[in-house]
């Protein structure tokens, strides 16, 4: 592969396994010698805690965005060889409602990011939850969009909306965008509400549904509070496992 796949991972639902997807895939993905930028692009910056690090630096995804600082002055090195992170800043927040005006607004990622990215095999930006000009941002400069969704009732409502979003982007500024999967995440094979789910899903969804599933796994929620992805924390766990093929996965399409 010689193009950069720029991946943003996106729902606007909160809590369905964005962050947690960006650091693990990020992290499987680098496993298999492949280089890969993370891009935490939500105010919240779960994705840079995540590895224990401090957000609102003098160089992060704010001061980037704003273009000043590069690309290469704002990206740090994480633990995982190959692997590296823009780390996040609250005052993303801000920064939105500041360029709700502004022209080209959309642009803004796609600018920071444009040639500078040639060095990596994968860009995987962590959106936050809304449809907000963050997340147009993200799928404005992404080739691709993975989408995350909880094993749940309510997994597959607002979907439509994230989907007609994207159509959205296609036609008026990013017309090669696809989807390039999605994945259930927080699988619990034992419930009968996820096997439903999943069979719902599947057929409503079909071939763009990743065959991987994501299990509920506590050491997937515990290891972000060591600072580190599931495969330093407990290689062994099935978190790690279901992430590594999810890589496979993504290598493969
Ligand atoms: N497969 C999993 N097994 C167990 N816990 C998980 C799993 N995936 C995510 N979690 C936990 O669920 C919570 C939400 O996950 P995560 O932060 O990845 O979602 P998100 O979509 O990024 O949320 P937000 O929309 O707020 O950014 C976190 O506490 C995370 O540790
Ligand atoms: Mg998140």
């Amino acid at each position: 592969m010689n193009e950069t796949s720029i991946i943003a991972v996106a729902n606007q639902k909160g809590g369905v396994g964005k962050t947690t997807t960006v650091i693990n895939l990020g992290a499987s993905l680098a496993m298999n010698n492949k280089d890969i930028l993370m891009i935490d692009f939500d105010p919240q910056a779960n994705a840079t805690s995540g590895f224990g690090m401090d957000s609102n630096r003098e160089t992060d995804v704010c001061s980037l965005i704003l273009g000043k600082h590069s690309l290469e002055e704002v990206i740090v090195k994480t633990e995982v060889e190959g692997l590296y992170l823009v780390p996040g800043s609250r005052d993303l927040a801000g920064l939105e409602i500041e360029l709700a005006g502004a022209e080209e607004r959309e642009f803004l990622l796609v600018e920071a990011l444009e040639k500078s990215v040639d060095r990596f095999d994968y860009v995987l930006i962590d959106c936050p939850p809304s449809l907000g000009l963050l997340t147009i941002n993200a799928l404005v400069a992404a080739t691709e969009v993975l989408i995350t969704l909880q094993s749940e009732y309510y997994a597959l409502e607002g979907l439509s909306h994230l989907m007609s979003t994207i159509r959205n982007i296609r036609k008026r500024w990013n017309a090669d965008l696809s989807v390039s999967g999605v994945v259930l995440t927080m699988f619990d094979g034992r419930l009968k509400l996820s096997q439903e789910v999943a069979l719902d899903v599947k057929e409503h969804l079909g071939s763009i549904l990743y065959k991987t599933r994501i299990p509920r796994n506590v050491k997937l929620s515990e290891a972000p509070s060591y600072g580190m992805p599931v495969i330093l924390y407990d290689a062994r766990s099935k978190g790690a496992s279901s992430y590594l093929n999810l890589a496979e996965e993504v290598l493969q399409r």
